[in-house]
């Protein structure tokens, strides 16, 4: 059955929800395959493998005509340069997703497969994602990068299409606070 209305709450600078839903940790060991340094990436791995990120969900079920969102927290950090990111995904099912910066500063790397997009993003922040367009974030910042995600129920995630395709750059500590991007290499 459909679910009812509810006033859902949340702490931008915690990433909690209430009443809240599932929450989903991905760790380290969670983004093999994703990140261009496969031996600084197996060593953090055998290093205590951190959590890279997480996140909380609302009740709202992922279930046709439903608007279910999210709040991802990426904590700080690189692999041998490469910032912390999300795996990143297609949506099999095209729409359209919304993004709210909360807390921290990131940015939100789009690829339709062919033309890499890149969305800075920090508190106050609606990053836009067409339908089509793959998309990952990635903490550009030195505290936790949080934000609100608002995505049809009915939009399915496909994370092998980013494993098989990249993300068209990859974003790297730079100069200051201006993040670097090199041009996708397969992670060997
Ligand atoms: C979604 C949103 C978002 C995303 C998380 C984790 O479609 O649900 O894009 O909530 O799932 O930021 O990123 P990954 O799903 O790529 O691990
Ligand atoms: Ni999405």
């Amino acid at each position: 059955p459909p679910i009812s209305p509810l006033s859902i709450t949340f702490d931008g600078q915690t990433g909690t929800m209430s009443p809240e839903g599932p929450v989903l940790t991905r760790r380290m060991s969670d983004l093999a395959g994703l990140f261009a340094d496969t031996a600084a990436w197996e060593a953090a791995v055998a290093d205590g493998d951190p959590v890279v990120y997480q996140v909380a969900s609302s009740p709202v079920p992922e279930a046709e005509g439903e608007l279910p969102q999210s709040i991802t927290t990426i904590l700080p950090g690189t692999v041998a340069g490469e910032f912390h990111m999300t795996k990143g995904h297609q949506h099999p099912n095209p729409q359209g997703e919304i993004y709210l910066g909360l807390s921290g500063t990131g940015g939100l790397l789009l690829f339709d497969g062919e033309r890499p997009q890149w969305i800075d993003m920090a508190p106050g922040v609606i990053g836009y994602i067409p339908p089509g367009w793959a998309h990952r974030s990635v903490n550009t910042g030195d505290e936790p990068y949080r934000f609100l995600a608002v995505y049809p129920g009915n939009a399915g995630h496909d994370y092998g299409w980013v494993l098989a395709n990249g993300m068209g750059h990859r974003v790297y500590r730079g100069e200051g606070a201006t993040p670097r991007f090199e041009p996708f290499t397969a992670t060997p």
